[in-house]
């Protein structure tokens, strides 16, 4: 801890995500960002500035520079990771990694094996685990049968723009199922168990591959749970007016889940499916006070934290960093290879066209 016993805390990635924990971080507090590294010097002084932190160009630079860090923040591209952890377990600074846990399953059981070994601190960037209706979600499925959960995430930036060009390099970013389908499939592990194998299928009717634009543009996957449920995931850069859809079907329930934007919470029915069911209606407060651009909505309650998608997660970490009692952290870096495994499988099954088991290396 720094002399004022605030968390000294290092943002390893300025850009769109990094910009907005820096948000959370000086709502939360109890720390300070000392150092920010980029790659990109621009990048990185537009935040210090903001921070009042040191610059740093490169992840070795800022360790052999700044000896008193407790915590760092991975935000950069997902093949950045094992020297990040590298450094940070020779001086024992905890991590918070940003999905994806890493870009291959190599990567990411070498970094499972530094923190296992290491004993560092370290929680995975499932943020959505950590909010208010997911929790709920939690709740009302307790001991209930599950034998069908659908997902369907529908958006435009391979039409639109709106995106870094690192994420339309599958090389790079892995992809819409990689970089963003983890979020849900995620969340299909933490509501309805391990998945065991899967089934995708990729297209590029409506944005072909070439130079810079490696991706599919959009992916169906078929998945199949160890409990015997099946699911389906759809995923799509190249849907205009496109919504998001998440739903967990029993015998006696069927629950709709919206995480967070205009009308967060969970909605259906619960009961006997001969019976009328006990509706479901339970809303949380709107939850989005940053635009798309990362600035603050005109009409965002005040008290309202910056960055509600990924606020409770932050405070999570900082107080198992602060407290050493780990028990609030619902995301290990263990558990967020798991998911890994599963979205590597789907971009495994659209190149060979065949059902892929879901491989999770050993630790
Ligand atoms: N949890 C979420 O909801 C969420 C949201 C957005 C992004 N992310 C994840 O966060 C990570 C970063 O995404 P982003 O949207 O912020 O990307 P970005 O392109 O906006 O920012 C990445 C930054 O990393 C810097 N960088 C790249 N390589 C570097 C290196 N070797 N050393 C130092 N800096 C380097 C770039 O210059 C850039 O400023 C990705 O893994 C992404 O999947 C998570």
């Amino acid at each position: 801890m720094t002399p004022s016993d605030e968390l000294a805390v290092a943002i390893i990635g300025a850009g769109s995500i990094g910009t907005r924990h820096y948000s959370n971080l000086e709502f939360i507090p109890g720390n300070r960002v000392v150092a920010v590294c980029d790659a990109d010097d621009a990048q990185a002084s537009k935040l210090a500035s903001r921070a009042g932190a040191q610059t740093y160009p490169s992840v070795d630079a800022m360790f052999d520079a700044e000896s008193g860090l407790d915590a760092v923040l991975i935000c950069v591209p997902p093949g950045i990771r094992r020297q990040v952890f590298e450094r940070a377990a020779e001086r024992d600074v905890a991590v918070f990694c940003e999905k994806p846990p890493a870009d291959s399953l190599e990567h990411a059981q070498a970094v499972a094996r530094i923190v296992r070994d290491s004993g560092i601190l370290c929680m995975a960037g499932f943020n959505m685990r950590y909010l208010p209706p997911v929790q709920r979600m939690r709740e009302l499925i307790a001991g209930r049968t599950i034998n069908l959960a659908l997902c369907t995430y529908l958006s435009a930036p391979a039409l639109t723009g709106g995106f870094r060009p690192w994420f339309f390099e599958k090389a790079r970013s892995g992809g819409p199922l990689l970089d963003q389908a983890i979020h849900y499939v995620d969340l299909m592990r933490y509501f309805v168990g391990e998945i065991t194998s899967v089934h995708a299928f990729g297209s590029n009717v409506a944005r072909p591959k070439g130079p810079g634009f490696t991706i599919e543009d959009t992916a169906v996957s078929t998945i199949q749970f160890e409990s015997g449920a099946v699911g389906h995931h759809v995923h799509s850069w190249a849907t205009p007016w496109g919504y998001t859809k998440f739903e967990l079907n029993g015998p006696d329930f069927h629950l709709a889940l919206e995480p967070a934007g205009d009308t967060p919470g969970v909605f259906g029915t619960i009961g006997d499916p001969k019976g009328e069911g006990t509706v479901v209606h339970d809303a949380f407060p709107r939850a989005a006070s940053l635009g798309r651009d990362g600035s603050r909505k005109p009409d965002a309650p005040l008290d309202a934290p910056p960055d509600f998608m990924h606020y409770q997660e932050m405070v999570t970490f900082l107080d198992a960093v602060r407290t050493g009692d780990t028990s609030g952290i619902l995301s290990t870096y263990a558990d967020g290879m798991r998911t890994l495994a599963v979205v590597l499988a789907m971009n495994r099954s659209i190149e060979s066209g065949q059902v892929e088991p879901v491989v999770v290396p050993a630790v």
